[in-house]
């Protein structure tokens, strides 16, 4: 029998149940102290009845008991601190996912937070106990605020309530949430959720001002649907590959993959005005733009988003240049060269009015409708691909097409003088325009990779993985190649 291994499952389906060790062991019909000998490792060698009966006490079978492996630790610790608000079923997911990257996850609970999602849940997908409690007489178990706070490499809160950021802008410490907050010298990322009247509100607005300067670091909130019916605006939770992008920008970013390395993203559509009040546009919704700009800065790039009309969030840590038209995108572009990348991501519009009305075209009672007349837009994707000097070390373009997609996106590889072509189709049977998944194929001079569907978040942490690989690659090819010489 593996001790260690018992002792973890034993002690993690204690969590997951809320048992105690001493109601475990007078459930299980047994002596008082057999449950907590076990754990401490005095009792060395349980019987295998006993066992039967403490896995019986807890809902579980004895081989659930006995294989099940612990815990893997992970390599880093975090604590997430989860609040009261409708999202925090989305901590959920997030647990799961920081799991999955091998993250240790401590989780703590204000007393709003259980009204919405169980400590049991919580206690089962970080694979340990959930921390509720200021002042814990279950001694076995209680590490306390203090090392709580010391030993999370960050403490996250998820979602953060404007009671919570309250409470945090004035320094209380009145449960072990807020105590561990006010304890920790770890890094603070808020994922914020709220009605978007409360996020508006000037005591919010003031809150986040004071934990801004504070420190404190946020990401989202982010525009939308509300769990309210007929509520929309800026106070839906950043979703959880977001706030994890946020999490490695926040301790990696100093060492990431892409440290050191400039880039430039252009994200969603452009607009080209026709008067005062009309404007050709497109349905590009910056999603996958403004994802590629928060993975790269989440892998240590300094990052300029130079972003068309969208109503996303700015992503944290980037200089963001907002921009309306084509030829404002590409002023924007070239002023922020050099750059070790450039990513084209914006659905920059092809055509432009050929001259703007300074007053608002009217409507003719019986005349015929006007005629537009076009001017085509300048490429900035081809300009910053042909630079004869300045030209980035990678420059990489998008194609969104309908029809012919790989020969087209092959064309356009040459074309515009681009190293890769991320293409994809945005028939509008796919929902790629606007929705927040993406097929795409990463074509470069090797050939063309199909990528599965994916979440944009993800395709964005894709892509930065391979400029960084390629990065390195040509830094070595040329160190190799100036050893030559
Ligand atoms: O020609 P098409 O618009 O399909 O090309 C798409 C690629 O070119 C995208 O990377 C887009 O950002 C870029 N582009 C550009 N400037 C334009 C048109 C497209 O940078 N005027």
């Amino acid at each position: 029998m593996d001790k260690d291994a018992l002792v973890s499952r034993l002690k993690q389906r204690l969590a997951e149940t809320g048992t105690t060790a001493l109601a475990a062991s007078l459930r299980a019909g047994l002596g008082k102290g057999v449950v907590s000998d076990i754990l401490s490792g005095k009792s060395a060698n349980p019987g295998i009845e006993t066992l039967r009966a403490v896995a019986r006490a807890l809902d579980c079978d004895l081989a659930d008991l006995l294989t099940a492996t612990p815990a893997p630790a992970g390599k880093r610790t975090i604590v997430l601190i989860v609040g009261g608000g409708i999202s925090a079923y989305k901590s959920l997911d997030l647990i799961r996912r920081l799991r999955e990257r091998g993250v240790t996850v401590r989780g703590i609970m204000t007393r709003a937070a259980q009204e919405f999602v169980t400590p049991l849940s919580v206690g089962a997908l970080t694979g340990g106990r959930v921390f509720t409690e200021l002042f814990d007489r279950e001694d076995e178990h209680d590490v306390g605020h203090i090392r709580l706070a010391r030993e999370a490499e960050a403490v996250i809160v998820v979602p953060a309530t404007a009671d919570l950021m309250a409470r945090m802008a004035s320094g209380r410490a009145d449960d072990l949430a807020t105590a561990v907050l006010l304890a920790t010298r770890a890094p603070v990322l808020l994922a914020p959720a709220m009605n978007p009247a409360m996020w508006g509100s000037p005591a919010t607005r003031r809150n986040v001002a004071t934990l801004t300067k504070d420190g404190v670091h946020f990401v989202g909130p982010n525009a939308g649907e509300m769990a309210e019916a007929n509520e929309a605006g800026v106070g839906r939770m950043a979703e959880p590959l977001e706030i994890i992008a946020a999490l490695e920008t926040l301790l990696d970013g100093e060492t990431g993959a892409l440290a050191g390395r400039k880039v430039i993203v252009t994200s969603g559509p452009t607009h080209e005005p026709i008067d005062p009040v009309r404007y050709l546009a497109n349905r590009s919704s910056g999603r996958q733009g403004h994802a590629i700009a928060a993975a790269a800065r989440a892998a240590g790039a300094e990052v300029t988003l130079v972003s068309g009309p969208v109503s996303l969030p700015d992503p944290a840590g980037v200089t963001i240049v907002h921009v309306e038209t084509a030829a404002e995108m590409l002023d924007a572009v070239t002023s922020a060269l050099p750059a070790d990348v450039a990513i084209m991501t914006a659905a920059v519009a092809d055509w432009r009015a050929t001259s703007v009305a300074r007053a608002k075209i009217k409507k003719q009672a019986r005349g015929a409708p006007p005629t537009l007349a076009l001017a085509e837009n300048p490429d900035i994707l081809s300009t910053v691909g042909h630079l004869a000097s300045g030209r980035p070390r990678l420059v990489i373009g998008f194609a969104a097409e309908t029809d012919d997609l790989l020969a087209n996106a092959a064309r356009k590889l040459k074309a515009k003088g681009a190293d890769w072509i991320v293409a994809n189709d945005v028939s509008p049977e796919t929902g790629v325009m606007g929705g927040v998944d993406n097929t795409v194929h990463l074509l470069t001079a090797a050939g063309v990779e199909d990528w599965e569907r994916l979440p944009k978040t993800e395709v964005a942490r894709r892509l930065v993985a391979r400029i960084a690989d390629a990065l390195s690659e040509k830094s070595s090819e040329r160190m190799a190649r100036s050893s030559r010489v």
